[in-house]
């Protein structure tokens, strides 16, 4: 939901340096973009509505020079994606200019006060009552610092802002709450930006910023302070140097982040395997989940597909049942959990607004809370008692893929460690389910392997269909969720997952002879799916099974996507890939952009 960045610098243009941040953080969002840098005593804004690329040659970005600036990157909220919605946004003197992401919900009264007191505004934005405001406070306190502070106590909602002012040239001032904003400590430039790719080719030093806390940067300084209390911040206590290295964050040679990363997952799963085992926090978690009354699992999109599987690793290893919600319904659960009850909240951003929101019921009404994401100190892990991190690496593409098999690799450990402290497996089969999880790696690279090239084929075939189903049975059937949601996401061809049994009872009426009909085969209910897939036949689909080579389907199928043979907990790791792929070629061989999908953003923090 929009990407921000600042870049303050001893000497030089910062101007190639924001277009670069703009580019790496596209992913939050692309309907429109711009740029603000102070020259002298002035500040110069650039935008425009279109993707980045279109954007910085059509508004001539590149003309404009000065060693401090802001970019903005929008996905609309308030006001369609147009020239004038696009950030930066000024005041009435144009010496203030303001980049935001997030959404200010006082905004109409704001605005109406302002507008009385003589302001005219320019745009249909919730933004440009901040640089107003700023302006307004400005007039009365003398001093940019506390006119900047009053304004941000004032607005409601969620910001992270970066703010621009002609009268302090080397300085960028910055505000978080609900909304990430991280500060990156270079050598002779320092940074702001929503997310750590956007400055990860200058520096690995980081500051997650806090919710409340504000401040500025410039090029030798950076200053924090909580915006509400005015308490000051220990900034070198803050600074964590982070693992990832730029070249976790460019596409190493492939067409797109999403091919890229769907490749990476051998080396993610790795690497999540090795770094959760000896992992004091994931220890902890399964303790909390061994004792708890109730275990509640929350999140949305992709993660949830993940808790769904977390769903079925508890029940099997642990014999819990877990109750799975996205998290956008969280108000269901009004006045439900209890001080004994167990939240596990899953979010690969840490920042999605739903999950944060179920966060805080649970959190008001006593339960604990554990969190896994992928991000260090985002939002979700900070307000999560205990939080546990995939070691995915930044992913760049808007449908997730590496990160959906990481969570998954996390879950089983978790729920393994669960099954064992409450005494439910015994010590040599806790040891069996490590040894498979530490097989997780070499099942994904298998899996991509043997099944792209086919997948390649079948996608130009799949490219001229409306419509499809994935259909499994048990473990198979998160899996079918996510592969859908990756078809429709990318490919924006309709697919939906359903329980292979549930077809019956209604969705096989839109059946009729070419409709493609996906089976992922999961080798516990191979009977079963039999049975289904002949119910498919008949009514002339084309059945297309996903899976190692069992002829009992075979027979019965028209196209076989190859996987290889796992132990059942881990079919996961084997039957994900081939769909991730089918979904990025076909979206490919129909022209689209895979790693922009239309009217997507990959962190969602609005609700
Ligand atoms: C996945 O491909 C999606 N783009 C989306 O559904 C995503 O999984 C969802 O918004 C949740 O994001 P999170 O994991 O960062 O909370």
């Amino acid at each position: 939901m929009c990407g921000i960045i600042g870049v303050a610098a001893q000497k030089g243009n910062v101007v190639p340096l924001i277009i670069g941040g703009l580019k790496r953080l596209e992913y939050r969002g692309y309907d429109s973009a711009g740029i603000a840098v102070v020259s002298g005593s002035t500040v110069s804004v650039r935008k425009g509505a279109g993707k980045i690329e279109h954007v910085v040659v059509a508004k001539g970005f590149e003309e404009l020079n000065g060693s401090t600036g802001i970019g903005h990157t929008r996905w609309a909220t308030h006001g369609a994606p147009n020239d004038i919605n696009a950030h930066p946004h000024t005041d009435c003197t144009g010496s203030i200019a303001v980049v935001h992401n997030g959404i200010i919900k006082n905004y109409a009264e704001l605005k109406e006060e302002l507008v009385a007191r003589g302001h005219r505004f320019s745009s249909e934005t919730d933004t440009e009552v901040i640089a107003h405001l700023i302006e307004e406070e400005l007039r009365r306190q003398g001093s940019f610092r506390h006119a900047f502070q009053e304004a941000v106590k004032r607005l409601e909602g969620s910001f992270a802002i970066a703010v621009l002012y002609s009268g302090e040239p080397d300085r960028i001032y910055f505000a978080k709450k609900d909304s990430p904003l991280v500060v990156g400590l270079g050598r002779g430039a320092n940074f702001l930006a929503s997310d750590i790719p956007a400055f990860l080719e200058h520096t690995r030093r980081v500051i997650v910023l806090r919710d409340g806390e504000a401040g500025w940067i410039t090029s030798q300084e950076v200053h924090i302070e909580n915006v509400y209390t005015g308490e000051s911040v220990d900034v070198p206590g803050r600074v964590r140097t982070i693992s990832w290295s730029p070249s976790m964050a460019a596409k190493g040679g492939y067409p797109h982040f999403m091919l890229k990363e769907i490749h990476e997952q051998p080396r993610a799963l790795r690497d999540t395997f090795y770094g959760l085992s000896s992992d004091e926090s994931l220890a902890k978690a399964a303790e909390l989940l061994a004792g708890a009354e109730r275990i509640y699992v929350t999140a949305a999109g992709t993660s949830f597909h993940a808790g769904l599987l977390f769903d079925y690793y508890m029940l099997r290893l642990a014999g819990r049942t877990v109750r799975a919600f996205i998290a956008s319904e969280y108000e269901w659960f009004k006045g439900v959990p209890g001080r004994g009850d167990v939240l596990l909240a899953i979010s690969q951003s840490g920042e999605t607004m739903d999950t944060l929101k179920a966060v805080r019921l649970f959190k008001e009404h006593g339960a604990r809370v554990i969190a896994l994401s992928n991000v260090y100190e985002s939002a979700i892990p900070r307000e999560s008692g205990i939080a546990i991190y995939t070691r995915a690496g930044p992913e760049i593409g808007v449908a997730a893929s590496k990160t959906f098999l990481t969570q998954a690799l996390a879950l089983l450990l978790l729920a393994g460690h669960a099954a064992r402290i409450s005494g439910r497996i015994t010590r040599d089969e806790m040891a069996e389910i490590m040894s498979a999880a530490s097989k997780a790696n070499r099942l994904a690279q298998r899996a991509i392997s043997v099944s792209e090239g086919v997948v390649r084929t079948v996608a130009k075939w799949f490219s001229k269909k409306g419509n499809a189903y994935i259909l499994s049975r048990g473990i198979g059937v998160p899996i079918a969720m996510e592969g859908a949601l990756k078809v429709k996401e990318i490919s924006y061809i309709h697919a939906e997952a359903y329980p292979a049994g549930e077809s019956k009872h209604g969705p096989i009426a839109l059946i009729e002879p070419g409709f493609p009909v996906f089976f992922l085969l999961v080798d516990q209910h191979l009977k079963e799916l039999k049975g289904n897939v002949m119910e498919m036949k008949a009514r002339g689909a084309t059945v297309v099974a996903v899976g190692p080579p069992r002829s009992e389907i075979l027979s019965e199928s028209d196209i076989h996507i190859p996987a290889p043979e796992a132990p059942p907990l881990l079919e996961p790791f084997t039957l994900t890939p081939p769909l991730q792929l089918l979904a990025y070629y076909t979206a490919v061989s129909l022209g689209y952009n895979p790693d922009k999908p239309r009217n997507l953003a990959k962190t969602v923090t609005v609700e």
